[in-house]
């Protein structure tokens, strides 16, 4: 498949190096430019046609280059082979497996092949409830963030472990209300099912694979789904149940009307009683893509206890990223806070030194951020995104010359990164070095010939108007 996009008389075209997606919803695309993944804004979506890729929809001008992270491909790809301390670097080739595979719910398989009985290899259902709900929860528990354990990468994690082992996932409190959950803090089916009361009034009897066989979708899901809820329910049920009760999802789990984008729930997974109103609201209401917290007073917490020792430290990242992402500054402020309070604990952790540099950056306290950024640099020499985060540090600070320093060595580390291609191009500028600002672009264009604010800021350098605009 080949993508190509016009503007202002300039085009930008690629092959598709990869798909994402089983097309049930939507299909996304990326492409690859030296060995970097990036995603195509446009995505075909079964209910839509073609359309332009979620998150890109509010973007002026769109353009190839929305970096790939190893996050969205441990969720969607068997194995992918991120390269450690950049954005969006992977090995060649990217991936040691495509599809998902086997091992990602029934673990490690050596000992299984060479002895393939039950009991040689992790059966999911077995685990005990903890594990064996981590193994659906790794991809289908979006939540707000999920934040690794010092030294930990989300990869890490592996079927047969708890979820918090490796990573927890902080989600909305107001999310967790069962009496009164707020439904526009609630992303994913894991949340919802369990605010319903099957799943509280089981023990720990109810999971995924109570009504899900991962191997197969039923044929016919009306009755396949009856059975299961009948398994619980009993067949006395129907007796006393109001009729008729043959779709038993058209009433207690009713479909959801699809939004854009593969990530909104399309079931509710709440299993509740409706009035017929309520249900007529619930089919109509837009679907959810992504929350907001539902008031000023809501907190995140985790899905499920990290250990202690990493209750604070995690909890403040999950607030400092949040914060970041939306904007909030209470919700930085608060992650500041916990951070300082756990440094003490982890005085050369990177990422907690990272998030705290990147939290100081915006308040005119770049000196110590640099501080931080080079006590991180330490622990992960040549990292990339360190070396990025101390050049936005500097321009802030107006310390232009080491901005420059910072931005070229961000660059001479990973040439295929966009953004500093023009603040170094604008911080020359204004130096009045025209003409390392012109070679700036022109480098910008090596590394993405097919860009089109490329070809546009190397026509504008050299004193061209761009083709179409006379
Ligand atoms: C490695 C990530 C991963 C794991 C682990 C995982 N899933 Fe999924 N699942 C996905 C993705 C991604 C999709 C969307 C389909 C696609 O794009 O391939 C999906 C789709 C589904 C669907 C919808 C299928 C359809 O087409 O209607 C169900 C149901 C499901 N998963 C259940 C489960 C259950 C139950 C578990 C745990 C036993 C589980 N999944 C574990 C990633 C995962
Ligand atoms: C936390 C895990 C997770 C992350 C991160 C994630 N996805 Fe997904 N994605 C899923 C799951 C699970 C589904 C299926 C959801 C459902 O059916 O309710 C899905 C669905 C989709 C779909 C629709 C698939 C279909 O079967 O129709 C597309 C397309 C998609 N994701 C693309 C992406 C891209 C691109 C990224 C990264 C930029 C990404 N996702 C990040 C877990 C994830
Ligand atoms: C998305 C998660 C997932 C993936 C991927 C997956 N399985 Fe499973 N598998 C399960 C779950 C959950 C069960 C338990 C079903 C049950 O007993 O309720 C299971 C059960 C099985 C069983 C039956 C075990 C027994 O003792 O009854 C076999 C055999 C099996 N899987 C083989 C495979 C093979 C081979 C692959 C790869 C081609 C695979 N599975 C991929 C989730 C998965
Ligand atoms: C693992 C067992 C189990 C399964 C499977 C199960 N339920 Fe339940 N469900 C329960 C329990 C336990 C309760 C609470 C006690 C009761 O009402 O019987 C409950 C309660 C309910 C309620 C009352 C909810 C309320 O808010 O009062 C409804 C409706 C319901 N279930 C429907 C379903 C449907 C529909 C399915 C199938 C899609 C299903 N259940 C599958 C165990 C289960
Ligand atoms: C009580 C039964 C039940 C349980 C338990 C259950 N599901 Fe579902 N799920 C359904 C039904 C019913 C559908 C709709 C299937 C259809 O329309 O063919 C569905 C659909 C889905 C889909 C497809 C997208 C969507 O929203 O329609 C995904 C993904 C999914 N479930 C994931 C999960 C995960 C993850 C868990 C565990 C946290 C889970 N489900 C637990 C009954 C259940
Ligand atoms: C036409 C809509 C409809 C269908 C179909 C339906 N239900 Fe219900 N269900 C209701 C309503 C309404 C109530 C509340 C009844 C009341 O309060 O007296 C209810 C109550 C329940 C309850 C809790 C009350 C009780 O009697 O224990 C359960 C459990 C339940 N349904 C399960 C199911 C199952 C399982 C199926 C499929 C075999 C099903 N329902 C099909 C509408 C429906």
């Amino acid at each position: 498949m080949t993508q190509r996009m016009e503007r202002d008389g300039l085009a930008s075209q690629y092959s598709i190096a990869y798909s994402v997606g089983s097309g049930a919803h939507a299909v996304s695309y990326l492409i690859e430019v030296g060995n970097h993944l990036f995603e195509s804004p446009l995505s075909y979506y079964a209910q839509f046609g073609w359309g332009i890729s979620p998150g890109y929809e509010n973007l002026k001008a769109p353009d190839f280059y929305r970096a790939v992270r190893p996050q969205c491909l441990f969720c969607h790809v068997g194995e992918a082979l991120p390269i450690p301390g950049t954005l969006n670097a992977y090995r060649n080739p990217a991936f040691a497996a495509e599809a998902i595979t086997c091992e990602r719910c029934h673990g490690p398989t050596t000992a299984h092949l060479r002895n393939p009985v039950p009991g040689s290899i992790i059966n999911p259902a077995n685990l005990a409830p903890r594990a064996r709900d981590s193994v659906c929860e790794q991809c289908h528990l979006g939540g707000e963030v999920p934040v690794p354990n010092p030294g930990k990468q989300v990869s890490d994690f592996h079927a047969g472990e708890n979820l918090e082992d490796v990573f927890s996932v902080y989600v909305y409190q107001s999310s967790r209300d069962p009496t009164n959950p707020n439904p526009l803090t609630i992303i994913s089916q894991s949340q919802q099912l369990a605010l319903s009361q099957c799943a509280r009034s089981s023990g720990d009897k109810l999971w995924c694979g109570t009504c899900h066989d991962p191997h197969a979708l039923p044929k016919d899901p009306v009755a396949y789904f009856r059975a299961r809820c009948l398994n619980c329910h009993g067949t006395a049920l129907l007796t006393s149940h109001p009729k008729p009760n043959q779709n038993c999802l058209a009433c207690h789990m009713p479909r959801l009307p699809a939004g854009r984008g593969g990530h909104t729930i399309f079931t509710d997974h709440r299993i509740a009683i409706y009035a017929p109103q309520e249900l007529a609201r619930l089919r109509a209401a837009s679907s959810v893509n992504g929350s907001t917290p539902a008031s000023s007073e809501d907190e995140l917490v985790p899905w499920h206890n990290p250990p202690p020792q990493f209750a604070e430290r995690n909890l403040g990242l999950a607030y400092a990223r949040v914060g970041s992402e939306l904007e909030l500054l209470p919700f930085t402020r608060r992650g500041y806070q916990l951070l300082v309070s756990a440094w003490n604990d982890f005085p050369n952790d990177p990422v907690l030194l990272r998030a705290m540099g990147q939290i100081m950056s915006g308040t005119k306290q770049e000196a110590d951020a640099e501080a931080l950024y080079d006590k991180a640099l330490a622990a992960e020499p040549n990292s990339t995104l360190l070396y990025y985060d101390k050049a936005l540090a500097a321009e802030q600070a107006g310390d232009g010359n080491n901005a420059i320093n910072y931005f070229e060595k961000t660059l001479q580390l990973d040439p295929w990164l966009v953004d500093p291609y023009q603040h170094l191009a604008r911080l020359y500028t204004a130096n009045a070095q025209l003409a390392l600002a012109h070679e700036t672009y022109i480098r910008f264009l090596k590394a993405f010939p097919e860009s089109i604010e490329a070809k546009r800021d190397v026509f504008r350098g050299s004193g061209h108007s761009t083709p179409n605009k006379k």
